[in-house]
């Protein structure tokens, strides 16, 4: 598979790839809304259909990856290692010390990946995301840049 890693600014694109990894989609308005921040910067992996994307946040020294995920027919082929790398070395290059991320404590793909990726555990939120079965805590990781 031929991948390319590329700087998107179009919301549509995000919402729809969003939508085709998560239960719960964002909508539209909340990738333009973060799409507009100059601290924010979105990455889509091309194969050459869009497979996977990765959102990404900068403040001062340090960065966080505010949402990723990897269309499921294009899983396990080195997408989201790829996404991750990326935004790793953009991160790095504005200056950042360290990317941090939060991944749901049951998710065991995403922290395989992140894992895999280099990334460490830092700590555990309680409770911080809400759906219709409940509370689930959140568990953050980072990557020393
Ligand atoms: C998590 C996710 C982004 C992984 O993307 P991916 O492109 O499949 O990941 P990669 O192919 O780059 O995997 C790299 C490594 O991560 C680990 N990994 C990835 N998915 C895994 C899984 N389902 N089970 C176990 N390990 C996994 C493996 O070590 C893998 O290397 P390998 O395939 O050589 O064994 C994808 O499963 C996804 O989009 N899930 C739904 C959305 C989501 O959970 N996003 C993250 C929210 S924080």
């Amino acid at each position: 598979m031929r991948l390319r890693i590329e700087r998107v600014r179009h919301p549509p694109i995000f919402a729809a790839l969003h939508a085709a990894c998560f239960d719960a989609p964002w909508p539209e308005d909340t990738f333009a809304r973060l799409l507009a921040l100059p601290t924010t910067f979105g990455l889509v992996a091309a194969a050459p259909e869009p497979a996977g994307f990765a959102l990404v946040q900068i403040a001062a020294d340090e960065a966080e990856v505010l949402a990723m995920g990897v269309v499921p027919a294009r899983r396990r082929a080195g997408v989201g290692r790829a996404l991750l790398a990326d935004a790793a070395g953009a991160a790095r290059a504005a200056g950042a010390a360290a990317l941090f991320l939060e991944v749901r404590a049951d998710n065991a793909a995403a922290q395989a990946l992140y894992r895999c990726a280099g990334f460490a555990i830092a700590g555990r939120r309680a409770g911080y995301y809400r759906d219709a079965q409940g509370a689930h805590d959140a568990i953050v990781m980072r990557l020393a840049l």
